[in-house]
């Protein structure tokens, strides 16, 4: 439980840490910094205990608008491990309003408060400001006052005005905000299955040296079970009942399928993680979501909006010679088949269209980064079965 008392005084602490007014003068955070377009604001809501994690962990980076921030209680009891998240907020408008209901989120929920630290960015005001005083909604941590913060999120995230989601920058602030030396970067909305980090541990040190990544298999599984499938064969039951695909399965087609999954499904389930199989990148679309090193490439932060922001990183990857390495007893689930609507594909037409431009640039730039013709012919030979 957090008092009244309490939460003011971490509103105050905030603004202690983040700049040298006293509290009594107005409140200012000065450390948001404009860069680029956006106002950045790394560990707005730092974690509470800096020593329970340690340097060899993983951390998991994630980015969500502001409706799913409520889904940080799952991954806070799900992630053994230190997690990084940033919201965009798409109007400083908004800003003061949100951060009051993060502080909420995350002061009453002892979870949330040990493992998670939280990142913001938005736009400046028109004057180029990053400036915005601090508002206090909510000073308690009952029921309703939760219940209601769950609400407000998911009003501020309507759009203020159509922007397409900055989606590659969300993630690698969040990547930025990680201390860790291992990282799992994954949406919001894929939940892990319990223990991840312990059966992964024994693996990292060997398995991720010489540009490899242990990728993390992806399911969606129907809404509203009464429990996560905590482990391969509680998935596979789902699996074989029509209840789990591979994620988005109905949308993207093979763009998340792992090789040979007749065989991870029979493999030996329960306890440490192990590689099940070693491949190139072996097909058009494949994004899978994996565990790296801190030290692999960056998002491009050109990509906004829906289409080929994650394939982007996966194919310098695959300039780059990195191989992939599949994960055994360990995946993300999320919680919902996702099928779009003509509607909804309408809508995203203009950002798919935009991307590609900007994919086709991307991949030019890389050959000087990357000049091996070899390689370079192989990752363009698996890209360009996609283009047709
Ligand atoms: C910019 O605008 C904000 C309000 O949006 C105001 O508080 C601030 O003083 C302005 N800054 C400058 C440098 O004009
Ligand atoms: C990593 O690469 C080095 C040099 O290419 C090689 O000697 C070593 O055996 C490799 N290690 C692993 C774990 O593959
Ligand atoms: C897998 O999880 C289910 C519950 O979801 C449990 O009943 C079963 O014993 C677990 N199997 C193993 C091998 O851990």
């Amino acid at each position: 439980m957090l008092y009244p008392a309490l939460f003011v005084f971490s509103v105050v602490g905030l603004l202690i840490n983040s700049g040298s007014l006293p509290a009594s003068s107005e409140p200012r955070v000065k450390d948001a910094q404009l860069r680029g377009q956006y106002c950045m604001q790394q560990n707005i809501i730092p974690r509470q205990s800096s020593d329970l994690f340690s340097h060899d962990d993983i951390t998991f980076v994630t980015q969500a608008s502001l409706n799913h921030a409520p889904l940080l209680r799952r991954h806070a009891r799900l992630w053994d491990g230190p997690i990084s998240a940033t919201f965009f907020i798409d109007s400083i408008l908004k800003v003061p309003k949100t951060i009051s209901l993060l502080q909420l989120l995350h002061g009453c929920d002892e979870a949330i408060a040990r493992t998670t630290s939280i990142h913001i960015f938005y736009p400046p005001s028109s004057n180029g400001s990053c400036f915005w005083s601090p508002h206090i909604v909510a000073d308690n941590c009952d029921r309703q006052s939760i219940e209601d913060a769950d609400f407000v999120f998911s009003t501020l995230a309507k759009p203020s005005q159509t922007q397409p989601y900055p989606i590659n920058i969300a993630r690698n602030f969040a990547r930025k905000g990680a201390i860790t030396k291992y990282l799992l970067t994954a949406d919001i909305e894929l939940l892990p299955n319990p223990g991840f980090v312990d059966k992964v541990r024994p693996l990292l040190a060997s398995e991720l040296r010489n540009k490899t990544v242990l990728v993390v298999p992806s399911f969606e599984i129907a809404a509203g079970l009464s429990e996560l499938p905590a482990n391969k064969s509680a998935l596979y039951a789902l699996a074989r009942k029509g209840k789990a695909f591979a994620f988005h399965h109905f949308r993207s087609g093979m763009c998340h399928q792992m090789p040979n999954m007749e065989k991870w499904w029979i493999s030996g389930d329960g306890g440490q993680s192990r590689v099940f199989a070693r491949v190139p990148w072996i097909r058009p679309c494949w994004e899978p979501i994996f565990v790296s090193q801190a030290d692999v490439p960056y998002y491009d932060e050109r990509f906004k909006g829906y289409g080929k922001n994650k394939i982007q990183q996966v194919y310098e990857l695959c300039r780059d010679n990195y191989r992939f390495a599949i994960l055994d007893n360990v995946f993300v689930v999320h919680e919902k088949i996702s099928i779009l609507s003509k509607e909804e594909w309408a809508k995203i037409r203009p950002a798919i269209s935009r991307n590609n431009d900007i994919f086709q640039r991307f991949r030019r730039e890389l050959d000087s980064k990357y000049p091996n013709a070899r390689v370079r012919q192989y990752c363009d030979a698996i890209q360009t079965v996609l283009a047709l």
